[in-house]
């Protein structure tokens, strides 16, 4: 199979990562006879420091022509600290989810058990914790109209929802609730918000055709305790632009390590894939970042281009690492693997060169030089 890639590595620990998430693909490519083509482009602040502008449109017009895209991280301390900068690198990622139309993104919440003792939760709150945010990605208070007052002394962000932009992620929703454990929580403020109930006017009428589908209703205040208090009771959660990314990462702690989570944003054309972690500028450059998160990612990505037993040895594959302690800095801070030996790991596991039964002390050469 031939497909062309789109990469955008981006910030921080953004290009160490994704390059072990191209490594793997290029395993796989090898091992089962496909072609991935690789175009590189820029965005976010790596952006702005070559060409001036936050995503060029250069990146606009590969990604719209690639089957995929791969995404790194975005942001920059630089810029966090300075509410009067007029060009910021997330300007560079909310036009591209707005030109490609990336309305969907998708946050799996998976549990491991070999990385139980890292949740701030108790083990029994977590273990077989398995659901899907699906947070409505180009609507809302993030695209409305935004002002400030020429005083500066008053600044308004609108929100605005249609039943068009409810309706497309709530069918991506239904059907894959449907494929999973059948139930789906939609997330609002509907006791104060007029959007809100708007989600909830459409959501409800839909429900009949999905009557396999069990619909709950929480509203966002409660459903940030609920994710905290007994995370097992969800399957898949329905929400609007800014409840998902509040929620999104507080469910990301959840797991243990917000390293290891993936995330998809799904379009009308192409899609993108990448770790949620962000751009962690303080390990950039260091070689200790965990590439699980964009791994699993590229496991998505795979997923996406119908390549589901690549998919899934990806999978295999940092189970594989996580069960044995092969493992970054951030889930053990004493004794840890380097970004580029978990990746050589996974891309050995994903070609058959490390049998499944090998353990940890064969592999300790590849270890840290700190012990
Ligand atoms: C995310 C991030 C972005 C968002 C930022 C970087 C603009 O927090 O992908 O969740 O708020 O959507
Ligand atoms: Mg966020």
């Amino acid at each position: 199979m031939k497909k062309n890639i789109a990469v955008i590595e981006g910030d921080g620990i953004g290009p160490e990562v994704t390059r072990q998430s191209i490594r793997v693909l290029n395993t796989l490519a090898e091992t089962y006879g496909h072609e991935f083509e690789f175009t590189y482009c820029l965005m976010g602040a790596d952006a702005i420091d070559k060409t001036g502008n936050p995503l060029p449109d250069e990146t606009i017009e590969v990604c719209l022509n690639s089957d995929a895209i791969l995404f790194g991280a975005i942001g920059h301390p630089k810029y966090d600290n300075d509410p009067t900068a007029k060009v910021r690198p997330e300007q560079g990622l909310l036009k591209l989810r707005k030109s490609l139309q990336l309305f969907a993104n998708l946050r799996p919440v998976t549990t491991y058990p070999a990385l139980h003792y890292l949740s701030p939760l108790k083990p029994k709150a977590i273990d077989g914790v398995d659901f899907v945010i699906f947070r409505e990605l180009t609507g809302g208070i993030y695209f409305g109209k935004k002002e400030t007052s020429p005083e500066g002394n008053w600044a308004i962000d609108e929100c605005t929802y249609s039943q068009e932009e409810i309706e497309r992620i709530a069918h991506l929703a239904f059907q894959t609730a449907q494929r999973r454990k059948k139930k789906l929580t939609l997330v609002d403020k509907a006791n104060v918000l007029e959007t809100s109930r708007l989600w909830r006017k459409f959501v409800q009428a839909m429900a009949s055709q999905y009557s396999d589908v069990q619909v709950d209703y929480l509203f966002v205040d409660n459903a940030a305790m609920q994710i905290i208090l007994n995370p097992k009771q969800f399957d898949v959660i329905l929400t609007e632009n800014m409840f998902g990314d509040i929620i999104s990462d507080e469910a990301s702690v959840i797991t243990g390590s917000l390293g290891l989570l993936p995330s998809a944003s799904i379009g009308k054309g192409s899609a993108l894939f990448e770790p949620i972690h962000g751009s962690y500028p303080q390990a950039a450059g260091k070689d200790i970042a965990n590439p699980l998160g964009s791994i699993l990612s590229t496991a998505l990505l795979l997923e996406h281009l119908n390549l589901n037993t690549e998919a899934m040895l990806v999978r295999e594959a940092v189970n594989w690492s996580l069960q044995n302690g092969f493992v970054t800095k951030d889930i053990d801070p004493v004794n840890f693997y380097f970004t580029s030996t978990i990746g050589e790991l996974i891309c050995d596991y994903v070609s058959g060169k490390i049998p499944g039964s090998i353990k940890q002390e064969n592999i300790e050469l590849r270890k840290s030089t700190i012990i």
